[in-house]
């Protein structure tokens, strides 16, 4: 485990740089990662490539004991390549072509773009190959899915449709674009999804396929990137910084061609505190190869462009490093090493002020280094597994950005109210895609499941079968994988396992409906299934509702498992009512619910295991431990009780 900052020699003067390797050292740093952005220094002409000052800067933090992880500085094309080519710069949804300025402007699947991207890479390859200051490398820079709507994207697409279809007899009859007159007679009629009249409302099956598409541009211009790096540095990592929640493009294939993956977390921007859920998106994280991951930019103070954010309170940074190493992060890089006098990012503090001085965020982060040196020794190698898995699907995300349905009806919302109620009650989940081994687990949760397929349904018919317990959410088996509604009646294939049928449905959006279970009464929302058990249980029912008495909560034996249907959303005490039981059934035992405000998880190694404690608020908490325990980090317990500080962190052995 190591800690590390994110570095910008090009911004600084020659004769600092070894002054900040020193600083560097003298903090627990031990890599660092560079040149994402720094084309136009590395080719400041085409084909002109200038490596020196970077062997120079590279020579000088390894003789601190630095090590190096290159971008591929393809984030940001130089102006003379726009100039030269101005056909790499992206198109909007009215086709009008982007300009030169900030950075991403370019297209990821345009030949010249790609063409450049591969000499770059591969001339930055070959020269760094032995550097023996580097270990890995970065593709690019957070990479989004290519929404690009120019006319060469538009040809490939046409392209990528004929191998997946083969014919435009079977492309109209998947899509149905027999309505409104849409049927194809050439490929070259396909549009992409332009700006048209009636907003942007193209046929879904298009819409769906073009995001699909517009993925699989960005996974492939990564692809090119990772091949060249491969073959001539196979000594080398590769990895990517991605963005937590962001779900324009699907991670798990761009995770695929990665030896690990990081992400960049900024817990303290406004974005972020709306909705609190840095430890979600910290399991989305690890769940992308379902492995450790590392944290590549961590927001160390102040952070903004034009308006900036709250200062993060002392201890906070510091806090916010161990949570990501609680989740899974076995190396946290803070980003940036020195707040840049110029440029969109000057007010996007670092590790040291715009002055260069190391004040209190170096000593926090010195700090935070000197405990993470000790705590490697117990703690590398060490994972994250927990008992209770969340699905998650980027085609299913996309599938509900398209057409919302109803207020609330989004894909981390609902993802987030089961993750939230587990937590509350102690348990602590995995997010995971179905692709993944699931076997493991005992208890399985479906949020919203409304691109079905026959093979998916099987999959997790499977692990009910063997004995696990399945939790289906309503908007399940409503469509194909085309994005074309399926003609069984609801949730789909997925009907048999869970012994009941949707009759009839209510979008609530923001309106409330109530449930009745355990002759409680509990508020439902966003949406309402009216089921008709065939052969399920009924487990909660509807009150005070269109719906009256007929079933919203179902539970259905299944092989040696169960599953069970939650026609509905609810809120904290409607899950507090439910989920026990369920967990129950899945044979989980009850976590000890932790303080509010208080993030906690394992880590385990050879079976021992670590309990990480955070408390996120200002105050300080008394904590009951689960069982005897002794501090790895952290206070003694007294009683099994522990009070932490506010923004305090403990690890607790057990
Ligand atoms: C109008 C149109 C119909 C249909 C409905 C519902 O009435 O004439 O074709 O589109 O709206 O949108
Ligand atoms: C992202 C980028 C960085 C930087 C930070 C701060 O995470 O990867 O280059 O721009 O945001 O804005």
């Amino acid at each position: 485990m190591k800690i590390g900052v994110d570095y910008y020699p090009e911004h600084w003067d020659e004769e600092r740089w070894s002054e900040d390797a020193k600083l560097m050292r003298e903090a627990n740093i031990s890599v660092i990662r560079l040149a994402e952005f720094a084309w136009s220094k590395l080719e400041p002409e085409e084909e002109r490539y200038q490596f020196e000052w970077l062997d120079k800067a590279l020579d000088t933090l390894h003789a601190e004991g630095i090590h190096a992880i290159l971008g591929t500085p393809t984030a940001a094309p130089p102006a003379w390549l726009h100039e030269r080519y101005p056909d790499i710069l992206p198109a909007d949804t009215h086709k009008y072509r982007l300009g030169f300025g900030t950075r991403l402007q370019r297209c990821l699947g345009n030949p010249i773009m790609r063409r450049y991207s591969r000499r770059i890479t591969e001339a930055m390859a070959r020269h760094f190959a032995s550097h023996p200051a580097v270990i890995g490398w970065q593709t690019d820079n957070e990479f989004e899915a290519n929404l690009c709507y120019c006319d060469s994207c538009a040809e490939r697409f046409r392209e990528w449709l004929k191998a997946k279809y083969g014919t435009l007899e079977e492309l109209n009859r998947a899509w149905g674009t027999i309505f409104w007159s849409q049927e194809y007679s050439g490929w070259s009629q396909i549009p992409l999804p332009w700006h048209v009249r009636c907003g942007e409302s193209h046929n879904p099956s298009l819409k769906l396929e073009y995001r699909r598409f517009a993925s699989e541009t960005t996974v492939d211009f990564q692809h090119e990137q990772v091949e060249i790096i491969r073959k001539i540095c196979p000594h080398h990592f590769i990895t990517h910084n991605f963005m937590g929640l962001h779900d324009s493009m699907d991670y798990y294939e761009l995770g695929r061609d990665l030896d690990f993956i990081s992400w960049d977390n900024y817990p303290g921007g406004s974005w972020m505190q709306a909705d609190n859920s840095v430890d979600m998106t910290h399991a989305v994280m690890r769940g992308i190869k379902q492995s450790n991951f590392w944290v590549m930019e961590e927001q160390t103070h102040i952070i903004g462009w034009e308006k900036i954010s709250r200062r993060p309170a002392d201890g906070q940074s510091r806090m916010w490093a161990w949570q990501a190493v609680a989740h899974g992060a076995d190396t946290v890089l803070f980003f940036r090493w020195r707040s840049c006098l110029y440029g969109t990012e000057q007010y996007w503090h670092g590790v040291l002020n715009h002055d260069g001085i190391p004040r209190r965020r170096y000593k926090e982060i010195q700090k935070f280094g000197e405990e993470m040196e000790k705590l490697s020794a117990i703690l590398d190698g060490s994972t994250v597994r927990n008992e209770v898995a969340i699905l998650n699907s980027y085609e299913q995300n996309w599938a509900f950005q398209l057409q919302p349905q109803t207020d609330g009806l989004d894909w981390w919302s609902q993802t987030r109210c089961y993750y939230n109620a587990l937590k509350s009650l102690g348990i602590a989940c995995d997010i995971t895609p179905l692709t993944a081994d699931i076997t493991s687990y005992k208890l399985l949760i479906l949020p919203a499941w409304y691109l079905l397929t026959r093979e998916d349904a099987e999959r997790i018919d499977a692990f009910a079968t063997n004995g696990g317990v399945v939790v289906i959410s309503p908007r399940t088996g409503v469509k194909n994988h085309v994005n074309v509604c399926h003609e069984r009646p609801l949730p789909g294939y997925l009907g048999e396992i869970a012994g009941v049928e949707v009759d009839d449905y209510d979008p609530l959006g923001k309106a409330k409906y109530t449930v009745i279970a355990d002759g409680k009464e509990l508020s439902a929302f966003t949406w309402a299934d009216a089921l008709t058990p065939k052969g399920a249980e009924t487990i909660a029912f509807w009150k005070h509702s269109q719906f009256e008495g007929e079933p919203a909560v179902t539970r259905n034996r299944r092989g040696n498992g169960l599953a069970w249907y939650f026609g509905t959303f609810g809120d904290d005490a409607f899950y507090d009512a439910l989920l026990p039981k369920v967990l129950a059934d899945a044979g989980i035992s009850h976590g000890t619910p932790f303080p509010s405000g208080v993030d906690f998880s394992w880590r385990v190694k050879d079976d021992v295991r670590y309990l990480f404690l955070m408390n996120l608020n200002a105050e300080e908490v008394t904590i009951s431990l689960p069982m005897p325990m002794t501090p790895a980090l952290g206070p003694y317990p007294v009683d099994d009780r522990v009070t932490l500080k506010g923004y305090d962190v403990g690890v607790y052995r057990g």
